[in-house]
Order: C-alpha cells, then structure tokens, then sequence
C-alpha cells in the first residue's frame, strides 16, 4: 500500500469521524441520501434534514411513492433543489430497473438521476467496501495541494490528472476508512483558509507546503462571474395569508412555492401596487383587485443578494398589504396559474426556497423586524 494511504488511514483511524449517523449503517439507500446531501452541504447542517428526511422516507419505496411537493418540502432550507428532483426520479428508477433495490456498483449507480462518478464511488465503498475511487471538491483541494498541480482544477487536463492520481492512490484494502479518511482531511485539516498543516498526517511531503504557501492552490478557476438576475417579488399579504406562486419545473427554484415574481421590476410603489392588482385580476379576484388599486399599503423592503449556481440574484420584494375585508376567493383561475392562498403560519412546512423562506417568516405578525431577509 502506497505511503499516502497507510498515513490517510492511520489518521482516520485516529482523528477521523467516527459518529456521523449515516456511518451506523451499510445500506446503500442510507449513504446515497447522505451523499446527496453533502454533495454542496455542510456536515452540521445536514444531519437534522438527514434524520427527518429518513424519519418520512425510510426506504426507496417509501421515496419513490411520495409526492414530489413532500419531497422538496423535506428538502427545503438545503438549496439547490435538482438534487431533491434527481432524488426522487432516482428512486423511481431503482424500483423500476432494478426491481426495488438499490445497486451498489459504481456504473450502476452512476447510471441514476443525480448520481456522478465521485457520488457513485462513495455510495459503492461505504455500502460494500468497493475499490473506487471519489473525488469530490475537498478532496480535490488535498490531492492539488499535496501534489502542487497548477493549472485551472476545473480543466478537463487538470481533472483528469486528479481522477487518475485518486485512481492511483486507491489502497487495496480498508477502503471506507480510506474514503472517509480523505473527506475527512479534506473538511477538517486541509481547508480553503487556514489550513491546518501543523495536524496534516500527508504534510512530510506535501508540495504545497514545501512552497510555503499552501494556500496558493488550488489555482483560481477561469470562469466568468455568474450573470445577474433580477427577482422582483410581491409580498401580497391579506390579513395572515400570502399569495405564492409555484415555479415552474424548469428554471430557478423548479417546482417549489415562491412569491409571485414581477415581468418587470416595479419603478415606484405605484408600479407595485399595479402589478399586484393585475396579478389578482389574472386570478379571477376583480374585486381584490380593485380593492389593491384603492386600497392596498406598499412598501419596499431590503434588496438583497442571493447567489445560485449560475446565477447572482438580486431580489427585490415589495410587500404589499391588502385591506383585510376582501375576502380570498378560490378560482379556477387561481390553479391554472399555480397560486395559492398560504396561511402565513403554515409556510414553514412548505417547499419554499430559503430567501422566500426568510422573507415570510419576516411578514408573521410576531416577527420583530418585518421583512428583513
Ligand atoms: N462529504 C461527502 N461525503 C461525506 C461523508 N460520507 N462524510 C463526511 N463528509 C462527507
């Protein structure tokens, strides 16, 4: 066994994690799920969506027979939301191709909805002990730094080095302490900032730090920034209901419950008040909306910044209070458009992207800065 994997495995043994709850078990529908979760997530904050997601869903048929809407409503507050929608269809698959249970080889896997190479590795070696190799974005930092690779890691010369030297690298035993040893390395010790090479079990010969300057890998990609998108929001509030609207399947936020977005972003209050009074027409509420025309209060609240993989929105939500006494009227036209009446204290349960998630929980009645993201 190469030196760089006893010391990974020694010191995952030694300093490694060891009670992380998706370690307690071998079945390949427990580690997949934890590795969706992680695939952009945090370990800390995982594990409570990890348990209660588990606690609704404990098996592939359990998934696969849910609604969509339960599924990104358990998932709602991890973001990047395919990864619930993969999810789902995945477990669709598994009962379809592969007669209810879950594959445990690495193509096989590979070949599910949401399921790359790296992903399709860790859930392989976790379940059954497969020699695959992962490569995920901690762990391409430690092979990057530990080999000094210049170059842009997201270049398909630099990724194919790493995929070979992490193929290279593979122990022919111990390969879950192994995997779990690099991730751990990866997370806990050789972080973006502040590395901490002083407890670094591969620095006897990490290039990086040789140079004195680990932190000079990875290199910066070259990609250009993400574009702008501009997300006018109506907080349309009538006593303690909010109007949402649901995204379509396709495009930002597919799928889950989000104030109405604005065609255009409103210029004044009065443009606001506009919109929100067309909106309600379009819903078959003439009468609100005349009574928004007349009578609604407006007011512009924070604009602020939310990143998304390809896109930096700008979110600008204007909160417009209807007077109380025109009553919601339940329209076929309301359906058609996907908008719904939420009572106010009912949107933390449901599939609500985490800036619409904030944002209402600023409009309850006992919120002490209302509207602030
Ligand atoms: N990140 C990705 N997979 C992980 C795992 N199994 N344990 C800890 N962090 C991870």
């Amino acid at each position: 066994m190469s030196a760089f994997a006893q010391r990974v495995i020694a010191w995952q043994r030694a300093h490694g994690r060891h009670d992380l709850p998706w370690q307690a078990s071998r079945d390949p529908y427990r580690i997949w799920l934890s590795e969706v979760m992680l695939q952009q997530t945090q370990v800390a904050t995982v594990i409570p969506y990890y348990q209660r997601f588990l606690a609704a869903f404990p098996d592939v048929a359990s998934l696969a027979a849910a609604p969509a809407e339960q599924v990104l409503a358990l998932w709602s507050g991890l973001g990047y939301y395919s990864r619930a929608r993969h999810l789902h269809r995945a477990a669709n698959e598994v009962m379809t191709r592969f007669g209810g249970s879950m594959p445990t080889d690495p193509e096989a896997l590979a070949s599910l909805p949401g399921i790359g190479r790296s992903t399709a590795a860790a859930i392989a070696v976790f379940s059954v002990g497969e020699r695959a190799a992962i490569l995920d974005g901690n762990v391409k930092r430690v092979f990057l730094r530990h080999g000094a690779i210049d170059g842009d890691p997201g270049s398909g010369a630099v990724l194919a080095q790493l995929w070979a030297l992490a193929q290279a690298r593979l122990p022919a035993s111990d390969l879950p302490a192994y995997t779990q040893g690099l991730m751990d390395l990866g997370a806990t010790v050789c972080t973006r900032s502040r590395p901490a090479c002083g407890r670094c079990p591969l620095a006897v010969d990490c290039r990086a730090l040789a140079s004195a300057r680990p932190t000079d890998w990875p290199q910066p990609r070259r990609r250009p920034a993400a574009p702008r998108r501009d997300l006018p929001l109506l907080l349309i509030r009538r006593g303690d209901a909010v109007l949402l609207q649901r995204r379509p399947e396709r495009g930002i936020w597919g799928g889950l419950w989000c104030p109405p977005v604005c065609d255009r972003p409103p210029a004044s209050a009065a443009e606001a008040i506009a919109a929100a009074a067309d909106l309600l027409v379009a819903l078959g509420e003439a009468d609100a909306g005349a009574a928004c025309a007349g009578g609604a209060t407006v007011r512009a609240l924070t604009v602020f910044e939310h990143a998304l993989t390809h896109f930096r929105l700008v979110i600008a939500p204007w909160q417009v209070d209807l007077p109380v006494a025109s009553a919601p009227a339940a329209t076929g036209a309301a359906a058609l458009i996907d908008c719904r009446w939420w009572p106010l204290r009912d949107c933390a349960d449901a599939a609500l992207p985490v800036p619409a998630r904030r944002l209402l929980a600023g409009l309850a009645p006992d919120a002490s800065s209302p509207g602030e993201p």
